[in-house]
This record gives structure tokens, sequence and C-alpha cells, in this order.
């Protein structure tokens, strides 16, 4: 299925006037968008470096309006040393060169915006690179100079320094503190990293920071960008004076020990930015009213919405991602508690919802649901990189994983999807150890497999060209992470030929979403009362029903009796619901 009706290129939404005639309130086009996130190093290779770069998404951009999404994310494209594949920012004003430059970057926009779809850039707050040019002025200068007061420089315990300042843990393994070496040999100062030794955390209370932060989103809004996904806001904020923190418990795995840290999460120290970013994007969309730039933070706070609502209240963000559905097990009960939670937190205080079942640090939804405990409510984290080993069945995970993307795609509020998901990729689980390349892999020493497996090259074609048309034929280097054997069949390619496929159910469900739910401030949520094992709700003109028990159950009478959408391909029956399925009805 193609889009049919014609792309609406305007930039707000207008609700009807009430019957009190308030004047008419614009919506914002990003408060109900369906957002596709591009992990650029993996969409789509240009020269055959077996490298994602920006021609190469610009070359599929017809691909993403035919799915019918209002605006692309993309993943840190800034010059990197890749230690943790753009999350590592050695300048935050370009474009690394393996994926273009400036010139590309507009290119790319500009195409973009003629077909509808809105470019969103990420913006890293915490930390920069260690190759970045004021952590390597801050190594040549002295203790107590402007370029160190930037970063967190502390002189270590114990004799002649030692030991580190405290005993945090970085969130990839090992100790957050690292010594230098200083300019005339000597060992020196230890410097703070919460993610890896290559990601110095930034000094928020200093000037500099601040004011480098804002030139960079004034430079990038200037470019056309219409918002930014914000990297890990949590952790910007750390108690004053950087006390110990209690240990974590004995047996916490590696990537949950530093989340028992109290002193480095959810501070209240951590706010000042965000209020400044407000005021910042506040000013730009009054100078240009067609713009209405935002932000949406990336805060992970399992079962804690309260938490989350700080980083909205009092004009901060304008959105932060509703992340307990990602983390939900295929349960009913989980699934209704991360969607009354938000409703309950969020959207009772007029915040837009933000909802997402797959990201770049995430396994993807159809191995997570096909997992043998995907069931067990016991099996729930919190932590999206801890993950079950048990064994996977992906035909059952990925008709899951298709009624999860029916149920979120009818939620109040705007929907992320990530790269190929619309395509029910899999995540690559066996990735040879000498072949991966997150941080956590390598820190842990494979204990944790880390994130690789979601980030693998998209498939476009369905032969085995050596890269299924990542990249160009006959390219000069491989993929930078292997494909699995087979990956043609999942292809954008395949896809598209097949009426039963993943993708044709996307198109079709946002397609559908925009025609029925497109003004979303109009929409109303109400859940349904269902059987135990059953998620109901109505949004709007829409009835949706997730049925998430093996067998077949009666869907509760007097909600709509033409079946709109069905996640089982065939299915017609408005009464009766099989198992593993989402439907909506009208
Ligand atoms: C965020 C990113 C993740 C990155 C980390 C450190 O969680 O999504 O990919 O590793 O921050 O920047
Ligand atoms: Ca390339």
């Amino acid at each position: 299925m193609t889009l049919t009706e014609p792309m609406t290129p305007e930039m707000t939404r207008t609700e009807p006037p009430t019957q009190t005639e308030h004047p008419r309130v614009a919506v914002p086009w990003w408060q109900s968008a369906v957002v596709y996130q591009i992990y650029a190093r993996s969409f789509a290779d240009s020269n055959g470096d077996g490298i994602g770069d920006l021609e190469g998404i610009r070359s599929r951009l017809h691909y993403l309006h035919d799915l019918g999404v209002d605006a692309v994310w993309l993943t840190p494209c800034y010059p990197s040393p890749q230690r943790d594949h753009g999350y590592d920012v050695a300048d935050y004003f370009a474009i690394e060169p393996d994926y273009g430059d400036l010139e590309s970057f507009d290119r790319l926009v500009s195409d973009a915006r003629a077909l509808g779809i809105r470019v969103l850039m990420d913006v890293v707050p915490n930390h920069c690179s260690s190759q970045h040019p004021w952590f390597q002025q801050a190594l040549a200068d002295r203790p107590g100079s402007r370029a160190r007061a930037r970063f967190y420089f502390r002189d270590g315990k114990g004799e002649n320094g030692n030991e580190p300042p405290n005993n945090w843990l970085a969130w990839f393994g090992g100790p957050a503190w690292s010594r230098i070496v200083e300019p005339d040999g000597s060992p020196g100062q230890w410097y703070l990293h919460l993610f890896t030794p290559w990601q110095p955390d930034l000094n928020w209370d200093n000037d500099d920071v601040a004011e480098q932060f804002d030139d960079m989103l004034t430079f990038w809004f200037d470019r056309g960008v219409e918002g930014f996904r914000v990297d890990a806001v949590s952790v910007v904020g750390k108690t004053p004076g950087l006390p110990d923190t209690p240990p974590p418990p004995p047996d916490a795995r590696v990537t949950d020990r530093a989340l028992h840290n109290p002193h480095v999460q959810f501070r209240p120290e951590g706010h000042a930015p965000w209020l400044r970013w407000r005021r910042l994007t506040d000013a730009y969309t009054a100078a240009h009213p067609d713009r209405p730039v935002f932000f949406v933070a990336e805060a992970y706070s399992p079962g804690r919405p309260d938490r989350v609502l700080e980083y909205l209240r009092g004009d901060k963000f304008h959105q932060v991602f509703s992340f307990d559905l990602l983390l939900a097990q295929w349960t009913s009960e989980q699934f209704h508690q991360a969607i009354t939670d938000s409703i309950n937190e969020l959207a009772s205080q007029h915040v837009p919802l933000v909802w997402t079942l797959n990201n770049h640090d995430a396994q993807r939804s159809v191995t997570r649901y096909g997992r043998d405990d995907a069931t067990d409510p016991a099996r729930f984290s919190g932590n999206n990189l801890i993950n079950s080993d048990s064994p996977v069945d992906l035909g059952l995970g990925t008709r899951r994983a298709r009624a999860a993307a029916l149920l979120m795609l009818a939620l109040p509020g705007a929907a992320y999807l990530y790269q190929g998901e619309e395509l029910g990729l899999h995540e690559h689980l066996t990735i040879p150890p000498e072949a991966r390349q997150d941080p956590i892999f390598i820190a842990t020493d494979g204990d944790e497999l880390g994130r690789d497996g979601c980030r693998v090259p998209m498939p476009w074609t369905t032969t085995d060209d050596g890269s299924y048309g990542f990249s160009p034929p006959g390219a000069a280097s491989p993929p930078w992470l292997p494909q699995p054997h087979g990956w043609g069949a999942s292809s954008a390619e395949a896809a598209a030929a097949d009426p039963g496929s993943v993708l044709t159910m996307y198109r079709g469900a946002i397609a559908t979403r925009r025609e029925l739910l497109g003004a979303v401030a109009a929409a109303e949520f109400g859940f349904i009362d269902t059987p135990p094992g059953m998620v109901g709700f109505r949004n709007g003109p829409v009835a949706v029903f997730v049925n998430f028990m093996a067998e077949a159950m009666a869907i509760p009478a007097g909600h709509g009796t033409r079946v709109v959408l069905t996640s089982l391909g065939g299915h017609t029956d408005a009464s009766v619901l099989p198992g593993d399925t989402a439907i909506w009805l009208a």
C-alpha cells in the first residue's frame, strides 16, 4: 500500500474552535508525528566504504515518504572517533567526514523538506569526545585552569593521588574516573566519565559549556533542523562535592551497577540547562513562527514517571520518551501499566506523549517478544541494555511485534520508529566476537552482548550482493557490521512486493493513523474494560484491542463493528481476536 492522500506540508494543525469560541490553538506538528530514527552509520552507504552516509539517506528518501513518516531523527552525525558511535562528539558544528559534509547535510534537509519530511538531530550534552579541542586543551593546561573547569577534573585520593576521587562506576564498565599524565610527564589529576573513558563529562556549571550549546543549537536550527533528541539528560548534574555512592548489589550486572548511584541521576542540580534551552527555542520559534522547534529528551525511569515529569514541568523539555512501553515484557499488565503511568502523570499535565518500541540501544522488539520468557513478568529488568538469553521464536516474536506496533500507533501523542522495525528486522545475535564494536561488549569482555545486533546495516535488496543493497554494487568494503545470512528475505525490496509484509502493515497503519487520529488534541483516550490478558482502549474514533495471550479471545461488544486494521493479515472478524494480535475497530 502506498500513501494515496497528498502530503500536508503545513507546519501546524489547527483545532476547530470550541463551543465557547476560544481562539484557535495551533498544535505543533511534532505532538502527533510519526518520527523515523535513522542510525546514520547503518542506513545506506552511497560510496562503497561499508559505512552509511548522508548521501545514502538522501537516496532513500522516497522510501521514507512512501512509509508516510513526518520526520527523521538522525543519530549523531558530528565528527567523532566513534568510540561510542557518534555519542562521543569531537566537533558540534560539523559533519563526520565518513558521513559527508555540511553541503551534503544541506542537500539532505532540502530534499527531505520537499517531500514533507522534517529533519531532527541528536544533541549530546552530558559529555563530548576526548578528542574535542576543549579536552585536548584541558590536558595541555594546568590543574585549576579555565580549560579544566569545563570538565570534572579532581585530584586523586590516597598516597600520591593514586586512587580515584570517589567510588563511582561507569555505565559501560570500570571506574568512572581516569587519570591523566600532566604536561610535565608526572601522574596527574583524574577526570570524570560516566560512560567510556573517551567521553569526558562536561561541567554544566561552567558558562563556556552552556554558551557553546546555545551556539550549537542555533547553528543547526539555522540550517533547517526542526528539533533535537537530547541524549542522556538524567545524568547531567551531579551531587555537589561528588560524594561516594553506596555500593551496588554484589550480583548486579555491569550495565546495571551505575544505575544504583544516586549522585549522578535525576539530580535537581541538573535542570538549569533545560530552562535555558527552552528559552532559546521559544525565542527561536517566536522569530520564526512557522518553525516550532522542540526537544524530546531521553531519560529512562522505569516505573517512575514522576521523575520524568521534572524534566518537563516549568518550561523545560517539550517532550520526553515514555520508555516503559519499550521496557515492558509481553504481558497485558505491563503494557497497561506503562500506558496508564504516562497518561496519568504526563498527559494529565498536558504534556504531549512520545511512544517508542525500538531504538539503537535496545534489542529489537521481534527478538524481545520472541523469547521463551517474554511473558514472564519477573524478567522485567527495567534496563534496556540487559536482556534475557533464553531461546527466540522469531515467528512468534514477529507476530507480537506487529501487534505492539499497531497498539503504539493508536496511542495519543507521537510515535518514534527505529530503522528496520518496519521491515520486522530481528536482533542479530550471532555477530562474531571479533566483529563486535559496541564499547559495552568490549568493556565487559563479552559478558554483555551490547547493542551491535540492532545496528546491523539495513537490507535493501533481496539478492546477496555482499551487502543486500546497503552499499552500491562492487563496493570496496563490506558493511561495517556483518549482516546475518538470509538478510535479503527481510529486505525492503522483498517487503514492498508482499501485501502481508510488516512494511505493508506499517504503511497502512501510518496512513490510517494520519487520517483518523491526525488531530491529536481532539482525540479522546480512555481504557476499555477487557478480560485479563487483553488491553483495550479508545482513542478518538478508534477502539483498539490487543490480545497478549496465545488463545483467541472474544472482543468486548459495543465498541465498533468495522475492522479498520489488524496485525494479522486476513483477519476480518470484529468479535474475536486471535492470540498475540491487535485490532483497530471503528
Ligand atoms: C544514550 C545513547 C547511547 C549512548 C549513551 C552515551 O543512552 O542513546 O547510545 O551510548 O547515551 O552517550
Ligand atoms: Ca559511505
